[in-house]
């Protein structure tokens, strides 16, 4: 299962591409590059504080909370890949979460690679814990950047009866590839989402409507089904 920001869009948090969407008022180029971070740190911060600061301050919404669900109940059967940066899921009860483009919770030391739980306000002046260094970025993996746990989700892709695509535009990859990869691997392919994506063609199903009508809809039917 991959998840974009349409599946937050009901907590408040937005999405990149819609009207009003984070990328029709900022620039990724400065916010969510390297080069970005390296002219302008203090800018960056500003920017994941702000986002970093609605995601704690929002709530799980009933998409999240089932699929929470779905996984607690099928802990072998569902890989929850998500796009998204925020927590909903976790905070919703979901056991395992992959966050291919990282974590809003996470901090990293550009200079030493460092690891450690993101405070609610990063600033480019505060010192890595580890080796001193004033290099503290939020841990996203920026455009241009590889995503994380690639391995993982090339594994269960190729492993997967069904690849389930939700709240996602399908305009980013390689996360936008993922249901070719899972379908020529033999998985049926469904997309749940408000409006066809970019790659709606290459599903064999989708659903169409707001992530809190049809996805706790569609896990009962999963569950129910299977008992
Ligand atoms: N319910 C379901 N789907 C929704 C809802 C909703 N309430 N609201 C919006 N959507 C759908 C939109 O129709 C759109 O297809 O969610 C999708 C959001 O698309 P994007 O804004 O492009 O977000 P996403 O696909 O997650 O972006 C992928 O791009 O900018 C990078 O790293 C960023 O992870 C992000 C990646």
């Amino acid at each position: 299962m991959l998840t974009g920001a349409g599946l937050s869009a009901e907590s408040g948090l937005g999405t990149f591409r819609d009207k009003d969407g984070l990328w029709t008022r900022y620039d990724l180029n400065e916010v969510a590059t390297p080069e970005g971070f390296a002219k302008n740190p203090k800018l960056v911060h500003e920017f994941y504080n702000a986002r970093r600061a609605n995601s704690l301050d929002a709530q799980p919404n009933a998409a999240h909370a089932a699929l929470a669900r779905l996984q607690r109940a099928r802990p072998d059967r569902v890989t929850l890949i998500t796009q998204n940066v925020d927590d909903l899921l976790e905070r919703a009860g979901a056991p395992d979460v992959i966050h291919m483009h990282g974590a809003l919770t996470g901090a990293l030391c550009a200079s030493c690679g460092h690891r450690w739980p993101a405070p609610r306000v990063m600033d480019p002046d505060s010192p890595c814990p580890a080796c001193a260094r004033p290099a503290t970025r939020p841990d996203i993996v920026w455009f241009g950047e590889m995503p994380y746990h690639m391995g993982r989700i090339e594994a269960a892709l190729q492993g997967a009866d069904l690849f389930v695509a939700i709240g996602t535009s399908g305009n980013v990859y390689p996360a936008a590839g993922f249901v070719q990869e899972a379908g020529l691997a033999g998985a049926q392919t469904l997309e749940l989402n408000l409006e066809p994506s970019a790659t709606v063609s290459l599903f064999d199903d989708v659903r169409f409507g707001s992530a809190t009508a049809i996805i706790p809809a569609w896990v009962a039917e999963v569950l129910d089904d299977r008992g």
